[in-house]
């Protein structure tokens, strides 16, 4: 008999609902993004982003349904996000879960965020032909977070829909996450909100004209003391933030930018145009040193921990320079990567249905105390990552 859960996901700005299978096959996922409502402030402001969720989820959850061919009444269970994230937030699709739960009289599954992203990458797997290996080292990395863990399974090396994953944290980000560090380069350069998604397209195309070339990178590698697993991405945001300083010939452009924004205009095309070669340099500088630290410390990682597969997943996973750098490095070292699709990449409530079906089958249920937790570890640091570290962000925010 097919188990059929419908998830729920709102910890930061995307409002989501979806019907997943057997924690395998997805019949339904819907996202409802505030992209447009807290675009002109670039970055998400926790108090609009309640109000949005108060108002799409209802809608969000009959439209997943719908899609589904279902009714309220044909779900087994109910998955919903219960941290790390943004408590107001959080609290509207727990709580809006926790009611359906309890009024059906079905089981509520209580899902950290972090494992709905592990989840995506083999949701992704399922639909093709080769799967991750257990055990994997897995890099989540987005707006919120930049976490590298180890996933293992005490029961299998080729999960199933099924399985337990237990996580070990390897590193994480001691300041920034790289998708905030996009952000706000994007923000200071004038290439509006979100950052990654222009940034990546505007890289593509400098690096084509060749761009790249014509400026040397002004950006070293990041050095750590202690856990050498570990991130950081303030560095290189203030060092652009230097950069543009110091050459004031870029700041005619950077206004014309802004005016474009303002009146609506943020295609990639129109940004393209309104950029001289140096800034697209900067830009392709900056993707390439992230894009560095980020495959070079998780593959790292992968080779001491004896990996069978690399996972990426996180709103940055849908990077086409990052794919392309982790799919060479990890192909020379005969270990595969996997990635979600562009849609699984981002917060999607598929990955947290996914992640509800093996503890509901291992019996690991919520109840009507379920609450928000704003900061909740999916796994406690190993020894490795307990070596002397700066002030490590807490998880708070977004994912
Ligand atoms: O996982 P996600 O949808 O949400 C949260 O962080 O909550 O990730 C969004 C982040 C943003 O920082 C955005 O700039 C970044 O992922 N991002 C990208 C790309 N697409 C989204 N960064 C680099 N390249 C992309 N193509
Ligand atoms: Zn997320």
């Amino acid at each position: 008999m097919t188990t059929r859960i419908l998830g729920i996901e709102s910890s930061c700005d995307e409002t989501a609902a979806a019907v997943v299978a057997d924690g395998r096959q997805i019949l339904s996922s819907v996202v409802a993004s505030q992209i447009d409502i807290h675009r002109k402030y670039g970055g998400v402001v926790p108090e609009l982003a309640s109000r949005e969720h108060l108002r799409s989820i209802v809608p969000v959850v009959r439209e997943a349904l719908a899609q589904a061919g279902m009714a309220l009444r044909d779900v087994d269970a109910f998955g919903v996000t219960c941290g790390p994230g943004l408590v107001g937030s959080l609290l509207v699709g727990l709580t809006y879960g926790k009611v359906l739960a309890t009024s059906l009289g079905k089981p509520l599954v209580a899902v950290n965020h972090l494992e709905g992203h592990v989840h995506a990458v083999f949701l992704e797997a399922y639909r093709g032909s080769s799967q991750p290996e257990l055990p994997a080292v897995c890099l989540i990395v987005s707006g919120g977070h930049t976490v590298l863990y180890e996933v293992s399974s005490p029961e299998s090396a080729k999960p199933s829909g099924a399985t337990i994953f237990a996580y070990r944290r390897i590193g994480q980000t001691r300041d920034d996450a790289a998708g905030e560090a996009y952000d706000k380069v994007a923000k200071l350069l004038a290439f509006g909100y979100p950052g990654g998604p222009v940034i990546d397209k505007l890289v593509a195309r400098a690096i084509e004209l060749g761009y790249d070339r014509l400026v040397p990178n002004p950006f070293g590698p990041t050095k750590l003391k202690g856990n050498p697993y570990d991130f950081s991405f303030s560095g290189i945001k203030t060092a652009v933030l230097y950069y543009v300083r110091a050459h004031p010939e870029l700041h005619p452009e950077i206004e014309r930018r802004q005016e474009a924004l303002a009146r609506g205009e943020r295609s990639a095309a129109t940004l393209l145009a309104l950029s001289t070669p140096q800034t697209l340099a900067l830009l392709a500088h900056f993707q390439r040193t992230v894009i560095a630290e980020l495959v070079r410390r998780t593959i790292g990682a992968a080779a001491e921990f004896a990996a069978r597969s690399v996972l990426v997943s996180g709103g940055v996973a849908a990077n086409a320079g990052l794919r392309a750098t982790f799919e060479r490095e990890t192909a020379e070292r005969e270990v595969p990567v996997f990635f979600p699709s562009r849609e699984l990449s981002t917060d999607n409530a598929a990955m947290i249905a996914a992640a509800a079906f093996a503890k509901l089958l291992a019996g690991d249920l919520a109840d009507a105390t379920l609450d928000a937790r704003p900061i909740l570890p999916l796994a406690s640091p190993s020894a490795q990552a307990m070596l002397p570290v700066g002030d490590p962000k807490s998880g708070i925010g977004r994912s």
